[in-house]
């Protein structure tokens, strides 16, 4: 998983709760004193061991923490990607292109960079479906950005989950 990741999740967990939970959280992952450099891809292994690691010490299950930390990300990635948003584009619009332009745009710009293939489908003016198929099965990150996208555009956003083979599929309906 790329640098940035990391940084963000150091980040956020210092601004949620404070520097000494993350001393601990990291010292608990087997990850005292490790840098994660935000120019470089890192094992996905060791931001399981941080997210594992934060879940236990916090107290919150990870499937909720993995949602914060996706709402806490998404208006970093839409500010840093800003360029490549169509300023005509709603939350919907945004969500159909994220896969052929935002995801591209990162293999692009890191090539060691692995964002999550997803299929994604415009079924009518107001749903979008979308297929997570990833073996890090970490969708309810996925599921926090879609959050914050929708407080960006301050649409409402519903979204529903069904499971696929080898993965989830969101539908995402503006209401
Ligand atoms: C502004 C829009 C977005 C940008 C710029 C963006 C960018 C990125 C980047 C840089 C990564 C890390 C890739 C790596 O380290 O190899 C990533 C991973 C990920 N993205 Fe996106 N993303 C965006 C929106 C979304 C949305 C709407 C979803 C909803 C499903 C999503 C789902 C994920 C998931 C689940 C991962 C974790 C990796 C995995 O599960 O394989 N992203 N994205």
């Amino acid at each position: 998983m790329q640098g940035i990741i990391f940084v963000l999740f150091s980040k956020f967990v210092r601004e949620n709760f404070d520097y000494k939970h993350l001393n601990q959280i990291k010292t608990n992952a087997d990850l005292a004193g490790k840098f994660h450099s935000v120019d470089q891809a890192h094992p996905d292994e060791e931001l399981f061991q941080l997210v594992n690691a934060a879940s236990k010490h916090l107290d919150i299950d990870i499937g909720t923490l993995l949602e914060s930390f996706g709402n806490y990300i998404g208006p970093v990635l839409l500010t840093t990607y800003s360029s490549y948003i169509d300023p005509e584009w709603n939350s919907l619009d945004l969500l159909e292109n994220i896969e052929s332009t935002m995801h591209d745009v990162v293999r692009m710009n890191s090539p060691d960079a692995t964002p999550p293939s997803l299929e994604i489908s415009r079924i009518n003016d107001k749903k979008v479906a979308i297929d997570y198929t990833s073996e890090r099965r970490i969708i309810q990150l996925g599921i926090g950005i879609i959050d914050s996208i929708s407080d960006h555009y301050n649409e409402d956003l519903v979204i529903e989950q069904e499971d696929i083979p080898d993965g989830t599929r969101l539908v995402v309906t503006l209401v």
